[in-house]
């Protein structure tokens, strides 16, 4: 089979096809046919060693959809044939899914319902678990609730839109002026350019005043500001950061309003499976759609990696085999 591997961190350039032999699934693995592999930053870390460095040579490829083409011998509940979507392999302690095959542990791993399409749910792992333990199991975010989803037309915030207007909270969203649209339709009420200089005030003007949740993907930028357009009570969860030293000027603005933080990994993820369940559930009744923005090929995975990090896009980057 073909896979995209690299034999040292470094660059995007490190990512080569190589043609190796299919991996046998062990007890309790599967071996799936990969329909489509998500592309996420966390897949660059583990490329250029900057997350955990992994074992070389190695498959990058942390989100994964597809056919199950074995089981191992201990597996129960899967069959050959049946349509599968997980996340968390690809991270070191398994090859990930930029292949034509792939093993995944059973607990990595749920059934596709017949309503969700193969190519977008290898684009929802990551993304779309993320939202959702950020927003329903870390925030606990309720039906009216005011929600800012920063960067909604990102892999993550396009996902936390679609699950904040599917538990009926009122979503403000802050993204690029040509995704707005986009992000109505998927639910936000009130949408928002981030470079605006009144940000912080159309926020609070879009929410009776503050937020009760956040969700930020840039703890640098809007640490602060976050405290700045909380409402009393409010909970700030936040993901993730571009510099590794978000601070506060000023902190009472947070202590005031007995603001809470909860800084969150994916990874750390009690039971992949319960996310995966629900997020598997909104995609098969329409309440969530991953926009495949762009499909690569294996050979594209270096032009994908570095889109990733560079270009804008609305939704989600994939590979498909
Ligand atoms: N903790 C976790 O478990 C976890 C899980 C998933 C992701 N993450 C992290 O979360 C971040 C986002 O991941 P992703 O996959 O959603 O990335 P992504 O698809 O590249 O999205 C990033 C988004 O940020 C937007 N953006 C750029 N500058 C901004 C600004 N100043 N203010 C607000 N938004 C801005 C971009 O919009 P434009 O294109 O318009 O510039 C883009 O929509 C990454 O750092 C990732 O590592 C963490």
């Amino acid at each position: 089979m073909r896979a995209v591997r690299l034999h040292e961190h470094g660059d995007a350039d490190v990512l080569q096809v190589d043609e190796i032999d299919r991996p046998d699934p062990a007890a309790d693995e599967l071996l799936v046919e990969v329909a489509s592999a998500g592309v996420n930053p966390v897949d660059t870390y583990f490329r250029d060693g900057s997350y955990t460095p992994v074992d070389v040579p190695f498959t990058p490829g942390v989100d994964i959809a597809g056919t199950v083409a074995e089981t191992g011998a201990a597996v129960d509940g899967f069959e050959a044939g049946d349509r599968v979507y997980g996340t968390g392999i690809g991270n070191g302690s398994s090859q990930g899914a930029y292949a034509e095959y792939a093993t995944v542990p059973t607990d990595r791993v749920v059934h596709l319902p017949d309503g969700a399409d193969l190519t977008e749910a290898g684009g929802a792992g990551v993304a779309a678990v993320t939202a959702w333990r950020a927003l329903v199991d870390h925030a606990d975010l309720e039906p009216a609730e005011h929600c800012l989803v920063h960067g909604g037309s990102g892999g993550v915030g396009h996902a936390a839109v679609q699950i904040g207007a599917a538990v009926s909270a009122r979503v403000t969203t802050t993204a690029s002026e040509e995704y707005h649209d986009a992000l109505a339709d998927y639910g936000a009420e009130t949408v928002l350019d981030y470079a605006r200089d009144d940000l912080a005030d159309a926020v609070r003007d879009a929410s009776d005043g503050g937020v009760d949740v956040v969700l930020d993907h840039r703890l640098d930028d809007y640490l602060q500001f976050d405290a700045d357009v909380a409402a009393t009570g409010a909970r700030v969860i936040g993901i993730g950061e571009n510099s590794p030293d978000p601070g506060f000027t000023n902190d009472g603005a947070a202590r005031s309003k007995d603001v809470s933080y909860q800084f969150m990994s994916m990874f750390n993820t009690p039971d992949l499976r319960v996310p995966l369940r629900g997020v598997a559930h909104l995609m098969n009744v329409g309440n969530l759609s991953i926009d495949v923005a762009q499909s690569y090929d294996l050979e594209e995975a270096p032009e994908a990696q570095r889109a990733v990090m560079n270009d804008s896009f609305l939704g989600k980057l994939v590979i498909e085999p």
